[in-house]
């Protein structure tokens, strides 16, 4: 149990060594699940819960830290499984906790407890609750990132519970910033980390931003990684979530152009496309990519990240080529709403790959722009023009 601030502790699980988080992000410098333990003259609150592997680990630090009493509340800012996994086994332990979430969390939380009974008290923005002294007030902070994230903010000790947001993947045995030893992973981490959980949501991010603004905190306790405060890396966090979300909005448009080519024929399709768009948008960064031997990770970042893409891909055994799929497997499916998209290919047959992909853009909502541009094995001169004017009339369209 860690001090954070008079009546703060930290009741973390630290996971040094931990390399994928998710299954899917990898974790060079392992992370951490906080949990902070608050005490008020009347009442005491657990905020965040941990990962249900750890439940037993952190309960244990709970009950040590309670030192025989029984924490009123438990705040839950956000449900995601590494910080919901184990609300269930805390309300096990403390039958009488009273669960503080969200509206959204709170539907999320009966799915994930599966307790017919569990009846958790919704907070809305602004909403508060004293716990003698120690004040929790609760700030709706949306989509950072899930529908249901709020932040906690205890008014007397000027601390802010943020949950994901300016956290990181990263962890050292003393968990506050002015402690890191290896300061330039952490910056890599926390630079990582904003990519991947944050960058789609740079509005949000935004919206986070002031409301921080407005509270000022002296200290900023994540879910994650180091606690920031504001003698140290705290308001430098701030500025690199400002300058990162908004950068997005003032960038040139991004319009990768993706293929697989069994024969070169798609190939060539690509690059007369990649000739039209650019004739269109000369100040786009406009790149072709032959998925054969990219690292389909990378094409997906790059994919997730763009404003527009195309999609090329031969027909074979009647649809797209696996590594084309795989690609599409990657796609960012809560960002790719309205995402223009533009498809393509040389075929033998009968060219069904651009029609299944479009059904798959479409069931995720992508703006799959219409017609597909199709051409019969080798692209003759005409059909390279054809291409080329192709690729205009899709830039045309963004
Ligand atoms: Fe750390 Fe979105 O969970």
């Amino acid at each position: 149990m860690k001090k954070v601030a008079n009546g703060v502790y930290s009741v973390s699980i630290y996971n040094p060594n931990m390399r994928s988080f998710d299954v899917e992000l990898h974790t060079e410098y392992g992370t951490s699940y906080n949990s902070y333990v608050v005490y008020g003259s009347l009442k005491t609150a657990v905020i965040e819960a941990n990962h249900e592997t750890f439940a037993e680990e952190w309960l244990a630090q709970v009950e040590a830290a309670m030192d025989g009493r029984e924490p009123d509340y438990l705040v839950v800012n956000h449900t995601e499984p590494d910080h919901s996994g184990a609300v269930a086994a805390c309300c096990k332990l403390y039958p009488n906790i009273t669960v503080l979430c969200s509206s959204s969390a709170a539907i999320m939380l009966k799915n994930i407890t599966n307790d017919p009974d569990f009846k958790p008290q919704v907070v809305k923005d602004g909403d508060s609750v004293d716990l003698g002294g120690m004040t929790l007030e609760f700030y709706g902070a949306p989509f950072l990132h899930w529908p249901d994230t709020m932040f906690t903010w205890l008014l007397e000790r000027k601390v802010a519970f943020t949950c994901d947001f300016l956290g990181s993947h990263f962890c050292e045995p003393l968990m506050f910033d002015y402690s890191i030893v290896y300061r330039r992973e952490f910056s890599a981490a926390f630079k990582e980390y904003y990519d991947a959980i944050m960058y789609p949501f740079p509005s949000w991010v935004q919206n986070g931003l002031k409301i921080l603004d407005a509270l000022k905190p002296e200290i900023v306790a994540t879910s994650h990684g180091p606690i920031l405060t504001k003698d140290c890396v705290l308001d430098r966090c701030i500025e690199f979530y400002r300058k990162w979300s908004t950068e997005n909005e003032a960038a040139p448009k991004k319009i990768p152009i993706f293929y697989c080519s069994a024969y070169k024929n798609t190939e060539k399709l690509a690059l007369s496309i990649a000739k039209g768009v650019r004739k269109t948008l000369p100040f786009a960064k406009v790149s072709t990519f032959d998925l054969v031997n990219a690292d389909i990770e990378q094409m997906a970042d790059v994919m997730n990240e763009s404003d527009a893409f195309l999609l090329g891909s031969p027909t074979i055994n009647k649809t797209a080529l696996p590594t084309v799929w795989n690609l599409v497997a990657e796609i960012d499916a809560i960002n790719i709403a309205k995402r223009p998209v533009a498809l393509f290919g040389s075929y033998g047959w009968s060219g069904e790959a651009l029609p299944h992909l479009a059904a798959r853009l479409q069931s995720l909502k992508a703006k799959v722009f219409e017609p597909q541009f199709k051409v019969q094995l080798v692209p003759t001169n005409d059909d390279l023009a054809a291409a080329e004017e192709f690729g205009k009339a899709f830039a045309e369209s963004l």
